[in-house]
């Protein structure tokens, strides 16, 4: 791991202490570099009413654009989508069809490592 990713990991580490997570006591730190070297950080935010929970890296991406913030390396688009779909399985096809051409992904080689209720077994 590079020294500047080893001090976003620090940086992850250190907030998650801030976590509020009473329903799933699961708490999550983010740390998001911008390309002008700043970094934000974030922790998830529960709510009683689940649905309304806040990502650790959304809270950051929040921070980020709060401050002025909005170039960062490369991201996958759209993971929101493709983290809900996951919850039925990552072996799930998925079709992109334009007018001339289609493209065709197994949701696993679209979210590699995925986060899925295993991930919850501690
Ligand atoms: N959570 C995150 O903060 N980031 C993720 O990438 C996955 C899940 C939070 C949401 C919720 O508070 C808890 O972890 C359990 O899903």
């Amino acid at each position: 791991m590079s020294a500047a990713s080893a001090d976003l990991v620090a940086q992850a580490r250190t907030v998650l202490r801030h976590a509020y997570a009473p329903y799933s006591e699961f708490r999550v730190g983010a740390a998001l570099a911008a390309t002008d070297g700043r970094v934000f950080v974030g922790t998830n935010v529960e709510s009683a009413s689940y649905g309304l929970t806040i990502c650790a890296e959304r809270m950051a991406l929040g921070a980020a654009v709060a401050a002025g913030a909005r170039k960062f390396p490369p991201a996958a688009p759209c993971g929101a989508c493709r983290q809900l779909l996951a919850e039925f399985g990552t072996d799930l096809e998925v079709v992109a069809a334009g007018p001339t051409s289609e493209r065709r992904w197994t949701l696993a080689q679209l979210l590699p490592d995925a986060f899925t209720r295993e991930s919850l077994d501690r």
